[in-house]
C-alpha cells in the first residue's frame, strides 16, 4: 500500500518544525514527568517507562510496513502531536482520552483505537493516549518531543496483491446491494469515505451500515456494505479490492505469537509458504473472525485462530506477531462504546445525561444479567454497569466518558442485511410479513420495537411509509433505495460466550436431542450464517459454534428450557438468542406477544382474570393457547400448537401458547424409567394407541383432567415407529430414562404462574399443611416442580 499525505501535512513539514506555542502547557508537564520517570528507571535498569521507550525505538525503523498505523507525515511518526486541518487545530473534541490500561504502552493504545468505532489514529506518550476521531481524521501534525502521532489505516489488500476486484459469498457473487459507488480522486480519499461512514454510524439512530471495505479503480469508489464483509475477489486490471481488516504489531518486531504457554500447539494456526505480508494479513482476513492474528516471517506466515487468541509473545528473529481485530469482541448483540471498559455512557454529546435516559436494577450486577435487562426492554439501547448496579439505557448512545469501574455497551440486535439502508428483504415463498404503520420520523424504531416485542420475529423491512415484520426467514436482499432490511439476531454471550460450550440444567447436560447440528468445511459456514440459521428456526434457544481442525460446526439449540449453563471448551463459542428467565420458563403457558392468537375455533369466558383463564384451558384437553384481553378470555383448540400472533388486530390482548409436555433427558430417542434406567413395571403405565406424539399428549390431558381412578397421567413415552402411547401413571412420576430411537419421553407439567409468579408467595383459602423443602434439599426451581409433581402437590413455590 502506499503511504498517504494530506496537503495540510505538507504545509507542515515546511513550515513548523518548531511550534512551541501549539504545545500546551500540560504536553510539557507530560514531556517533563517522563524524562524525570526515565531518570529513574535508568537508574533501575530495565524496568518501567525505559522499556516502554526501547520498544518504541525497535518499532520506529518498521512500522510503516506491519499494522494498520502510519506516519501522518512521509518523514516519521515520532515527536509529533497529531493535528486536525493544519498545525494549530487542536481541539478537545477530536479526541478520547483513554485509561491507564490504554496508556500503558503502544501497542495498547493502539488496541484502544482498534476498539473505538470511529477512531481515526492515536496520539501516544507514555502514560497518555488519545484516540482520535475527529471527523476529517488526523490531517496534520505539530512537533512536540516524545509523542507519537500515528494515522489509523485499517486496510488490507485482498488475496494480498493488487488488480483485483470485491466480491460477496464466492467469485461470482456480486450483488449490486452490497455497495454504494461513489466519485474519489484518491485511493486514500476513497479509503477515508470508508471511515468517515463508521464514524456518522455512531451518531446515527437509523439503519446502520458499517463500510466493511473499498473498491477503487479510475475514480470509482465502491464502499463495501455486506455485513458478512467481502469475502472473495476476482482479477480486474487496475482495480484494488481492500477489505477493512485491523491488525497491531504485538510486543515488538523479532518476536513470534504464542498462547498461554511457550510451546505452541499447532493446531493453534494454519501455516502458508510463499507468502507476502500483506498476501498472509489477506489470508487472515479471510477467516474472520476467528483469525485471531499472524505470525509472519519471510519463510512462512502462521493465520492464528486459536479462539482464546495470542496471548503473548515469545522471542524469534525475524518473526513478528500481529493481532488481528477488536479484542475481546464475543460475536453477540452488545458492542463496546470507546473500547467498553472505564467509560459511562453519554446520549448525542459527553454532556448528554439525564435519569430519564435509563432504567436502573441494582440488584443487577452480572453483565449477563445486564444484558438480560436490555433484551426485556424493547427500547433498549445499551447498557451501562458498575458495581452499584444495572442501567438499561433506552435513548440512542453514541458516545461515553471516562469512568473508573464502569462498562458502557451498546445493544445492536438489528443487523443489516448486506449493510440493511437501501435494501429490500427477499425470502422464500410463503414468505410472512405483518405490514404496519408508523410516522415517518419514527418509523425505524417503532418497527424495530414491533419486532422485538413479538415471539419468533425474524427481522424488519420499512420504507418511509409502512413497516413489515418478517415471521419467517430472510434469505437476502435486493438493491432499492427506499427501503432498509434487518435481521432480528438478539444474541447474548452465555458466561462470557468464548471456550463455552452450551449446556443443559448441569454443566456435563448435553443431550444430542437439544440441538441440531450443522457442519461444513472451511468457509463455508459463517458465524453469521449459524445465527441466521438460530433465528429462522421455530424454538431456536441459541447457538454452540466451534472452529477446530478447521472444521466449523454449528449447533442449533432447540432445548425447551434453553441455555442455562455452559463449560469449559477451547474453540467453541456459546450465545443464547433472547432472554433466559428461569421462573417465566417454568410456566406452561408462554408469552407469543401482544395481539390475538391466529387459529381457528376458540371458546369464551368473559369476566375471568388472566389466572382463571389459564386454568380453564389447562382443564379443557386439546387447549392450545389463549389469548386474553378486552373481549376477554379465549380459550384456542387446534390439532396443532399456537405459534404465531395477529399482530394486526387488538394490541391491548396477549396470546399464550400452552406446552403442558417437557422433554426428559432431551426427550428425543428416550424411553420413560422409573427409579432408575432398570426400573420398568407394568403397573407404571397404561397403552393405548396413538397416531401422534401430539395425539398421545392429548390423551394424558384427558387422563389427568378427568381423573376417575386416582392414577393421574404423570407423563407419556410415545413410540411413532408402532404409535404406542405409554401414559405414565407411577406415583412417582418419571424418574429415569434410557437411550431407544423413535421414542420420545416427557413429563406432564401443567405449571402456571399464579399473579404473574415471580414476587409472589401462595396463599391458600385456609391455613393448612404445606412442605417446605431447604435449599439444601432442593438443587433449583426444576427440582422443585418434579418434587411437587411426585407428592401430588397442589403448587410449589420456590425463593
Ligand atoms: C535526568 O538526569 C540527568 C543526569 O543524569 C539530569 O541532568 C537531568 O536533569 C535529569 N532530568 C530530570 C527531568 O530529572
Ligand atoms: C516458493 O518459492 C520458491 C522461489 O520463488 C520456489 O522455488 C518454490 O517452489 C515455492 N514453493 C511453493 C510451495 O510454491
Ligand atoms: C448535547 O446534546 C444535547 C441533546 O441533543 C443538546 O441539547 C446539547 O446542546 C448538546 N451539548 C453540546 C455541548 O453540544
Ligand atoms: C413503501 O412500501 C409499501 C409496501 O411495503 C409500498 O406500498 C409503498 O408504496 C412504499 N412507499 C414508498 C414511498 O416507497
Ligand atoms: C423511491 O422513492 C422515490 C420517491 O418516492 C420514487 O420516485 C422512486 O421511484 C422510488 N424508487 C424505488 C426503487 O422504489
Ligand atoms: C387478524 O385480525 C384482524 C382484525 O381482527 C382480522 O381481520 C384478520 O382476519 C386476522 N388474521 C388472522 C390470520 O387471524
Ligand atoms: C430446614 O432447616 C431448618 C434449620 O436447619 C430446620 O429447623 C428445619 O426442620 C428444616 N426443614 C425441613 C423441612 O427439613
Amino acid at each position: 500500500m502506499t503511504l498517504t499525505m494530506s496537503v495540510s501535512s505538507l504545509f507542515c513539514l515546511a513550515t513548523c518544525w518548531v511550534v512551541p506555542a501549539a504545545v500546551p502547557a500540560q504536553e510539557l508537564e507530560w514531556q517533563t514527568a517522563e524524562l524525570a520517570l526515565r531518570n529513574v528507571s535508568q537508574r533501575h535498569g530495565d524496568s518501567g517507562l525505559g522499556f516502554v521507550q526501547r520498544k518504541l525505538s525497535t518499532e520506529r525503523k518498521e512500522f510503516q510496513i506491519t499494522d494498520s498505523f502510519m506516519p501522518v507525515d512521509v518523514d516519521g511518526a515520532y515527536d509529533r502531536v497529531c493535528r486536525g486541518i493544519d498545525p494549530f487545530d487542536d481541539d478537545g473534541s477530536y479526541y478520547i482520552v483513554r485509561g491507564e490500561a490504554a496508556a500503558e504502552s503502544l501497542e495498547s493504545c493502539k488496541r484502544a483505537c482498534v476498539d473505538t468505532p470511529g477512531c481515526r489514529g492515536i496520539e501516544f506518550r507514555p502514560g497518555r493516549c488519545e484516540v482520535w476521531v475527529r471527523a476529517g481524521g488526523i490531517q496534520a501534525t505539530a512537533v512536540t518531543l516524545r509523542v507519537v502521532c500515528l494515522r489509523y489505516v485499517p486496510f488490507v489488500l485482498a488475496a494480498g496483491v493488487e488488480d483485483r476486484a470485491c466480491r460477496g459469498k464466492d467469485e461470482f457473487d456480486n450483488n449490486p446491494a452490497y455497495y454504494e459507488i461513489t466519485t474519489t480522486d484518491s485511493l486514500a480519499a476513497c479509503q477515508d469515505l470508508c471511515l468517515q461512514r463508521n464514524l456518522a454510524n455512531l451518531g446515527s439512530s437509523g439503519s446502520l451500515s458499517w463500510c466493511r471495505g473499498i473498491e477503487f479503480g479510475g475514480n470509482r469508489c465502491e464502499l463495501w456494505t455486506r455485513t458478512e464483509g467481502i469475502g472473495a475477489s476476482v482479477e480486474l486490471r487496475g482495480v484494488v479490492c481492500q477489505p477493512l481488516s485491523p491488525f497491531v504489531l504485538v510486543d515488538a518486531m523479532d518476536r513470534g505469537c504464542s498462547g498461554r504457554s511457550d510451546d505452541v500447539d499447532e493446531h493453534f494456526y494454519t501455516s502458508y509458504a510463499n507468502v507476502s505480508l500483506q498476501g498472509c494479513k489477506a489470508l487472515c482476513a479471510e477467516h474472520a473472525p476467528f483469525c485471531k492474528g499472524i505470525e509472519f516471517t519471510n519463510a512462512y506466515c502462521h493465520v492464528w485462530t486459536r479462539v482464546s487468541g495470542i496471548e503473548k509473545t515469545v522471542p524469534r528473529s525475524g518473526a513478528m506477531c500481529l493481532r488481528h481485530g477488536e479484542t475481546g469482541s464475543v460475536g453477540d448483540a452488545f458492542e463496546k462504546i470507546d473500547g467498553g471498559s472505564d467509560r459511562a455512557c453519554r446520549g448525542m454529546n459527553a454532556s448528554d445525561w439525564s435519569p430519564s435516559y435509563f432504567e436502573f436494577f441494582a440488584a443487577s450486577k452480572s453483565i449477563e444479567d445486564c444484558k438480560s435487562r436490555c433484551l426485556e426492554n424493547p427500547m433498549c439501547q445499551g447498557i451501562e454497569l458498575n458495581g452499584y448496579g444495572c442501567k438499561v439505557w433506552t435513548v440512542i448512545v453514541t458516545t461515553s466518558i471516562g469512568f473508573s469501574g464502569t462498562s458502557c455497551l451498546r445493544y445492536s440486535a438489528f443487523v443489516g442485511v448486506d449493510g440493511g439502508a437501501r435494501h429490500g428483504c427477499y425470502g422464500v415463498d410463503p414468505v410472512e410479513t405483518t405490514a404496519l404503520q408508523f410516522p415517518a420520523d419514527s418509523i425505524a424504531e417503532q418497527c424495530r420495537s414491533a419486532c422485538a416485542q413479538s415471539v419468533g420475529c425474524q427481522g424488519v423491512e420499512y420504507n418511509e411509509t409502512s413497516c413489515e415484520v418478517w415471521s419467517s426467514r430472510i434469505m437476502g436482499s435486493y438493491a432499492n433505495v427506499n427501503r432498509s432490511c434487518m435481521r432480528y439476531k438478539p444474541f447474548i454471550a452465555v458466561h462470557g460466550g468464548m471456550d463455552r460450550a452450551c449446556r443443559g440444567m448441569l454443566p456435563d447436560d448435553a443431550w444430542p436431542g437439544y440441538y441440531t447440528r450443522h457442519v461444513s468445511i472451511l468457509s463455508d459456514l459463517s458465524l453469521q450464517e449459524c445465527k441466521a440459521l438460530c433465528t429462522s428456526t421455530a424454538g431456536c434457544k441459541g447457538i454452540q459454534y466451534d472452529v477446530r481442525s478447521s472444521v466449523k460446526t454449528c449447533l442449533v439449540w432447540k432445548r425447551r428450557r434453553g441455555i442455562q449453563m455452559s463449560s469449559d471448551q477451547s474453540g467453541t463459542l456459546c450465545l443464547r438468542l433472547g432472554i433466559y428467565d428461569p421462573f417465566e420458563d417454568s410456566s406452561a403457558f408462554e408469552s407469543l406477544g401482544h395481539g390475538t392468537c391466529s387459529g381457528v375455533v376458540f371458546s369464551v369466558y368473559p369476566d375471568v382474570n388472566l389466572d382463571r383463564c389459564k386454568l380453564h384451558c389447562i382443564a379443557v384437553p386439546g387447549c392450545r393457547g389463549l389469548d386474553f384481553g378486552p373481549e376477554g378470555c379465549r380459550i384456542w383448540l387446534s390439532e396443532i400448537a399456537i405459534n404465531s400472533v395477529n399482530m394486526t388486530s387488538d394490541l391491548e390482548a396477549e396470546c399464550f401458547s400452552y406446552e403442558p409436555f417437557r422433554d426428559v433427558d432431551g426427550g428425543m430417542g428416550r424411553d420413560c424409567r422409573g427409579h432408575d434406567g432398570s426400573d420398568l413395571d407394568s403397573s407404571y403405565f397404561m397403552q393405548f394407541p396413538a397416531g401422534s406424539l401430539q395425539a398421545c399428549q392429548d390423551l394424558c390431558v384427558q387422563q389427568a383432567e378427568g381423573d376417575v381412578v386416582g392414577k393421574p397421567c404423570k407423563g407419556i413415552a410415545y413410540d411413532s415407529t408402532v404409535g404406542s402411547c405409554r401414559l405414565w401413571v407411577r406415583s412417582q412420576g418419571i424418574g429415569a430414562t434410557v437411550d431407544m430411537s423413535n421414542a420420545v419421553c416427557q413429563r406432564y407439567e401443567p405449571f402456571l404462574d399464579l399473579d404473574g409468579g415471580s414476587g409472589r408467595a401462595c396463599q391458600g383459602d385456609a391455613v393448612g399443611a404445606s412442605y417446605t423443602y431447604n435449599l439444601t434439599q432442593v438443587a433449583n426451581l426444576e427440582h422443585c416442580r418434579s418434587l411437587c409433581l411426585a407428592s401430588g402437590c397442589r403448587g410449589q413455590l420456590h425463593s
